[in-house]
């Protein structure tokens, strides 16, 4: 009898040590999977006082480095606002949100905007040399100069009776562009002509300096190109006019109304409209047409954006 009851009596104490092993690993293992989860971005953003909704938001659209930064700083629900925005780019969170700060009365696109295209900073007061090799999508304005003594290669005579002046040149796609569109247009019966096209930098010095002296610096600028700076350099750009017309009165004619709707479809884009002289640095220019390529030019037309946005967001990015 003695014998089974000792029997019994290790039976339970072993029992109980299976059961106190049991729950303490189940201890250990939960302690370790609480200690994991804290590792994770979804506790650490939680617990730094992001929502749920915008915890899942962020861990999807960012990689770990830029998890930590946003770490690193306070809950800022404008971040999430910034990055919703059409043409965000991350590497330029941090000047959205001081631009944000001065200016709390800006809408958040206009911001995204003006910061894509360095239009908080003082117009040429810095600026980089245009990359050429982007072709017919190059960006030259008052933050990117052409190369020095740049012409491009491919300029071509245009035709006389497409034009007014001496010797107009255009680079050749642009030019048998501008040749279908003319067609087109002279179908629909308007009459488009070239006023000015290809300028080289010794022109644009003289035009500039001329303007400089009639009109002083500041108009000046906000008309002409400084010389290097001008998209007339490049043989993409080109004033367009109508007979009897000049840059005044353009904008009511017939042609302009025919170029609104149908520039695109040729792969040309109004440069610098009304309304957009903030991000351009130019004033309206209802006659400058630039050529882009048809489906930059209808991307641009459709989304009522500058090509300067187009070129910070889609041709830089990141
Ligand atoms: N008028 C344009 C901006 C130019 O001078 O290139
Ligand atoms: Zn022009």
């Amino acid at each position: 009898m003695a014998k089974v009851r000792v029997k019994k009596r290790n039976v339970i104490i072993a029992v109980g040590i299976v059961v106190v092993i049991i729950v303490l690993i189940a201890g250990i293992f939960r302690w370790k999977q609480q200690l994991d989860y804290q590792k994770t971005y979804e506790y650490k953003l939680e617990n730094h006082g992001y929502s749920k909704e915008d915890t899942a938001y962020l861990i999807e659209k960012l990689s770990d480095k830029e998890l930590d930064a946003i770490l690193a700083r306070d809950v800022d629900q404008n971040i999430l606002k910034f990055m919703k925005e059409q043409y965000y780019l991350k590497k330029h969170l941090d000047e959205y949100l001081a631009y944000q700060k001065e200016h709390p009365e800006e809408e958040l696109s206009n911001i995204v905007a003006i910061i894509n295209v360095n239009a908080d900073r003082e117009w040429y007061s810095e600026y980089e040399e245009v990359d050429v090799s982007k072709d017919i999508l190059l960006l030259s304005n008052k933050f990117h100069k052409l190369p020095d003594n740049y012409e491009p290669e491919d300029l071509e005579n245009v035709k006389n009776w497409y034009a007014y002046g001496d010797n107009p040149q255009l680079r050749k796609e642009a030019y048998s562009q501008f040749v279908s569109m003319y067609n087109a247009a002279k179908e629909d019966g308007q009459d488009l002509i070239i006023n000015s096209a290809y300028r080289s930098y010794k022109y644009q010095d003289d035009l500039y300096a001329k303007y400089l002296e009639w009109y002083g610096q500041k108009e000046t600028d906000a008309m002409a190109a400084r010389p290097g700076f001008s998209e007339h350099q490049t043989g993409l750009s080109m004033d367009i006019m109508t007979y009897g017309a000049n840059s005044t009165t353009f904008e009511a004619t017939e042609e302009f109304a025919w170029l609104q709707k149908h520039a695109h479809e040729y792969g040309f884009i109004l440069r610098y409209p009304k309304g957009k002289e903030y991000l351009t640095g130019y004033e309206y220019e209802s006659w400058h047409y630039r050529y882009v390529g048809e489906e930059v030019a209808t991307y641009i037309y459709q989304h009522d954006i500058t090509f300067d946005e187009y070129y910070a967001y889609f041709i830089e990015g990141e």
